[in-house]
C-alpha cells in the first residue's frame, strides 16, 4: 500500500479534495544535492547508470519539495542507446549521437525487441533501489519516450529546433520511417514492462516532439505507434504527454488507451477539457517560465490554472522545470497546490 496514493486514486478517477501535484524533471535539474551528484559523476551518462545516485536523485524532490509523485531519474534516450546508438549529453547543448540511422542498412543493424531490458540492467536495478529509499510513501513512476520522439534524436543524431533530417525521412522515405517506428515501439513495450516488473507505480509516455507535426502526419507516423505502446500496458495507469499535439485532441479524446492526457503550456486548459470532456483526467499545465515571476504572482497564476481544469486533474508545469528556476519558487508552486481544495 502506497501511504500518499493522492496521484493513483486521481488516476483511478476517485473522488479526492485536491489534485495531486509532481513536476516534470523534478529529480535533477534544480535541487543543490542533485548538483553535487552531477559534479561526483563527472558526466550524465556516468551519472544514469548508477543505480545508488539515481535513487537518491529520486528521491530528493520527495524529501525537500513534498510532490505527491517521485519519477524515476533516467532519461528517455537509453532506449536508442540500448538499440545501439551510443549518446553524450554536452554541457548547454543537449544530447549528441556518434551515428545517426539514415538508411536502410542503418535500421537493418539496430538491435530490437525482447532482448533490450538485458541491455539496461542499470535502470531496473535503480527502481528497485529507489522503491526501498521510498518505502512506499508516494507512487513512482516510470516513462520512456514515445517512438516519433525517440525517432526524432535517432534520424537527426542531435537535439534541433526543427528535427527537419527527422520529417524528411517521413516524407521521402515513409516505409523507412515505418520500419524504424516499428523497433523503437517493440524495444519500448519490452522495456517498459520490465520496469512495470521492477515496481514503477504509474508509465509515463513522453510525446515531447508532437508539436513539429500536424494532425495528418501525426496520425500516421506518430499515433499508432504510442497507441500500441498505450494499449500494450494495462498492469499500471498510463500518461500520455504529446507536447504541443493539440491538433490531435479529437483523436485522443475518442481513445481509451491512456489514463490521462498530459497538457503542455501552449495549450489552453479550458481548450483541452473542452475536447477531452469532464470525466478526463488531465495533467499540466503552468508555463515553467512563470516560476521566474513573483511568489504572489505564482499562487495567482496556479490557483487560475486549477480553476481552469477543474476535478480530475493532476498539477504540473506544461513542460520540465528549467534548470535555473530557484527552488523557493518551485516550493511556491507545490504549496499554492497543496492548500487548494475542490469547491
Ligand atoms: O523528470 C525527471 O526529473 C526525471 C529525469 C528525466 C531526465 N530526462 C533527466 C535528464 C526525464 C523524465 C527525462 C526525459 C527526457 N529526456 C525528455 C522528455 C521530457 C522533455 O523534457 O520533453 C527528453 C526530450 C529528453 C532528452 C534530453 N536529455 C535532453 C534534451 C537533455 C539535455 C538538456 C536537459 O537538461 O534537458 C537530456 C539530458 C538530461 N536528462 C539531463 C537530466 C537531468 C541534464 C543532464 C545533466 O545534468 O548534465
Amino acid at each position: 500500500m502506497i501511504q500518499n496514493d493522492l496521484l493513483l486514486k486521481t488516476l483511478a478517477g476517485d473522488t479526492v479534495e485536491r489534485p495531486p501535484v509532481w513536476m516534470m524533471r523534478q529529480a535533477g535539474r534544480i535541487l543543490p544535492n542533485y548538483r553535487k551528484i552531477r559534479a561526483k559523476a563527472g558526466s550524465f551518462k556516468n551519472l544514469v547508470t548508477q543505480p545508488d545516485w539515481i535513487a537518491e536523485a529520486t528521491v530528493e524532490p520527495v524529501d525537500v519539495l513534498g510532490v505527491d509523485a517521485a519519477i524515476i531519474f533516467s532519461d528517455i534516450l537509453v532506449i536508442p542507446e540500448a538499440m545501439g546508438l551510443d549518446y553524450e549529453i554536452i554541457e548547454k547543448k543537449g544530447p549528441l549521437f556518434n551515428d545517426k540511422i539514415r538508411s536502410q542498412r542503418d535500421i537493418d543493424q539496430l538491435i530490437e525487441g525482447d532482448v533490450i531490458p538485458s541491455r539496461l540492467p542499470y535502470v531496473f536495478e535503480s527502481i528497485k533501489r529507489t522503491k526501498t529509499i521510498l518505502n512506499d510513501r508516494v507512487p513512482l513512476i516510470g516513462f520512456a519516450g514515445a517512438p516519433w520522439t525517440i525517432f526524432a534524436y535517432m534520424v537527426e543524431g542531435s537535439g534541433s529546433k526543427t528535427f527537419s533530417e527527422a520529417k524528411k525521412m517521413i516524407y521521402k522515405e515513409p516505409h523507412l520511417a515505418h520500419q524504424l517506428l516499428s523497433k523503437i515501439t517493440s524495444s519500448t513495450i519490452f522495456y517498459l514492462k520490465e520496469k512495470i516488473a521492477s515496481g514503477v507505480n504509474v508509465i509515463k509516455l513522453f510525446d515531447s516532439w508532437s508539436g513539429l507535426l500536424n494532425s495528418e502526419i501525426y496520425n500516421e507516423f506518430a499515433w499508432p505507434y504510442a497507441e500500441r505502446i498505450l494499449t500494450a500496458i494495462d498492469e499500471v495507469p498510463t500518461i500520455f504527454f504529446p507536447k504541443g499535439g493539440w491538433f490531435s485532441y479529437d483523436k485522443f479524446g475518442s481513445s481509451d488507451v491512456f489514463d490521462c492526457l498530459g497538457v503542455g503550456w501552449s495549450t489552453d486548459p479550458k481548450f483541452a477539457r473542452q475536447k477531452m470532456g469532464s470525466n478526463r483526467i488531465l495533467q499540466g499545465n503552468l508555463d515553467p517560465c512563470r516560476l521566474y515571476d513573483s511568489k504572489q504572482n505564482i499562487e495567482v497564476a496556479t490557483s487560475k490554472m486549477l480553476d481552469s481544469f477543474g476535478r480530475n486533474h493532476i498539477a504540473n508545469l506544461g513542460h520540465g522545470v528549467y534548470p535555473d528556476t530557484s527552488v523557493e519558487n518551485v516550493k511556491c508552486f507545490i504549496d499554492s497546490v497543496k492548500s487548494y481544495r475542490y469547491k
